[in-house]
Order: C-alpha cells, then sequence, then structure tokens
C-alpha cells in the first residue's frame, strides 16, 4: 500500500497533508475520540468550549493547564519528520494541521496552516493582550490560571474552542489549498469536526484524489484513493523511503 500511496502522489501533484491528533499520540500526547482519547475522559463542553470558559475559566484551565505540560515536553516525532523532508523534496507543499502541539514546525515543515489555533500565545479577552507560551508555563507553576499583565483578566489559550469561530485566514487558505490539491493525504484523523472535516469533500469535487493513513475508520474511508490503516509514523516513514 505504501508504494501505491507513494505512485499517487508523485503523479497527483501537488500534495497538501491534512493532520490530526493522530500524528502526535507517537510524541506520547494522547488524541480525542479513540478508547484512550482525552474525550473520553473529559466532556469536551465542560472543558473545552468558549461558554464552559466564560463560566468558569478556571476550571477549563484546570484542563489547558495538564495539557500544556503534556505539550511543552513532546517532541516531534519520525511522523512530522518525514513530512518536512516530504516538503524539502517538493513533494508536499503545505501541511494543514487541527492540532495545537507546534510539532509539524518544529519539525521543520515551513508551510503549515493551523486551523484550530496553537498554544504558542494566550490572549487577554478584555484588552487583546497576547501572551507567549513561556510566560503562560511559568504563570501556571505557582497559579491556576495565567492573568493578564496588562489588565489582570484571566487569560485564554490561542486555541479555538467548541463554539468559537476558526481563524478565517488560516481556513480560507485551508480550503484554497484543498481545491488546488491533486492528492489530499489526510493523516491520523477521525475526520469528524468540521469545517475542517469538509476538506477532502472540496478536493474530490474539484477533482483531486484522498489517501488517509489513519488507525481505525473515517467517513471518507470509501472515498479514498488509498487507505493504509495503520501508524503514521512508520506509514509516512516508509513513504519517504519508497518515494527516495
Ligand atoms: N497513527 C495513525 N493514526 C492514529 C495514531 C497513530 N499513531 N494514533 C491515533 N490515531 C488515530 C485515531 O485512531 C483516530 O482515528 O487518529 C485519529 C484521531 O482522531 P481524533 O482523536 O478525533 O482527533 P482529530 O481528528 O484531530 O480531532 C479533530 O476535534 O476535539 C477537536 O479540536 C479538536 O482538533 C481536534 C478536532
Amino acid at each position: 500500500m505504501i508504494e501505491a500511496l507513494a505512485e499517487l502522489i508523485r503523479n497527483h501533484q501537488p500534495c497538501v497533508v491534512l493532520t490530526g491528533a493522530g500524528i502526535s499520540t507517537e510524541s506520547g500526547i494522547p488524541d480525542f475520540r479513540s478508547p484512550t482519547g482525552i474525550w473520553a475522559r473529559y466532556d469536551p463542553m465542560e472543558y473545552a468550549s468558549i461558554s464552559a470558559f466564560r463560566r468558569d475559566p478556571a476550571k477549563v484551565w484546570e484542563f489547558y493547564a495538564l495539557r500544556f505540560e503534556v505539550l511543552t515536553r513532546a517532541e516531534p516525532n519520525e511522523g512530522h519528520r518525514a513530512l518536512a523532508e516530504l516538503e524539502r523534496r517538493g513533494l508536499v507543499c503545505a501541511v494543514v494541521t487541527q492540532n495545537i502541539d507546534g510539532l509539524h514546525e518544529r519539525a521543520g515543515s515551513q508551510d503549515v496552516v493551523e486551523v484550530h489555533g496553537s498554544i504558542r500565545t494566550a490572549s487577554c479577552l478584555a484588552c487583546g493582550e497576547h501572551v507567549p507560551l513561556a510566560d503562560v508555563v511559568t504563570a501556571l507553576r505557582d497559579a491556576p490560571a495565567p492573568w493578564c499583565p496588562k489588565c489582570g483578566e484571566i487569560l485564554k489559550p490561542d486555541v479555538v474552542m467548541f463554539g468559537e469561530l476558526l481563524p478565517m485566514d488560516a481556513i480560507d487558505r485551508a480550503s484554497a489549498l484543498a481545491r488546488a490539491a491533486g492528492v489530499l493525504l489526510v493523516v491520523g484523523s477521525t475526520l469528524e469536526v468540521y469545517p475542517i472535516a469538509g476538506l477532502p469533500e472540496e478536493t474530490l469535487t474539484a477533482g483531486g484524489e484522498l489517501a488517509i493513513v489513519n488507525k481505525g475508520s473515517t467517513p471518507y474511508d470509501g472515498r479514498a484513493a488509498v487507505r493504509i490503516d495503520g501508524g503514521a509514523g512508520e506509514a509516512l516513514t516508509a513513504l519517504v523511503e519508497a518515494l527516495s
């Protein structure tokens, strides 16, 4: 199947990659919807929605403080590195990611579209102040939540919470990339959360091909030219080999 995927990417350029939490589990970051995923332990509406944040920001920060612990310790894995290598060879033109961990950029990917924001900064909804990750991590060491250095309000992580609008420029760019893609390669996502789950439809409607590397099924499996049910790190490393 790796050879079929390599063939598809060789013959259907440009290749755009769409990643989800499944590419970062091998870096020690749990995903959301697999049996051991985060939503099996936390109700997203209680801990990751904008209404929950407005209602009880300290409670949402309890959840995010744990996530920041894991996210700031994580390192890019061979799957992230393989995608950066394919970009260097001109075989992948961009990575659209739903992940907030910043691991694609740390692995060397240049063109990364973060459609769900990132933990790189946190913002004050009251005065608009932006605070870098390092300061948030320091603040979380001796307080349950980081306060705005300017106005004292509680900060919000710059990640998209349920019920929030997505960053329109990132969404527009992701959509344009999907429509122009010769092949959209989906890695490590259940493709259940819209509007991003609609990107494969945009590629297919525009005449592009779809490929999926994922442990477990997705609603688009039947429409993928190639589907590999396996680990992202192993599959993407083998793909780099096959395209050498
Ligand atoms: N290799 C390949 N696939 C994997 C691996 C791995 N090492 N580990 C997990 N997976 C698969 C899981 O089986 C699952 O099918 O990756 C998929 C991850 O799906 P989700 O947990 O639903 O994550 P994602 O699709 O990124 O969720 C989208 O939902 O909660 C929101 O904002 C959050 O960005 C997230 C969005």
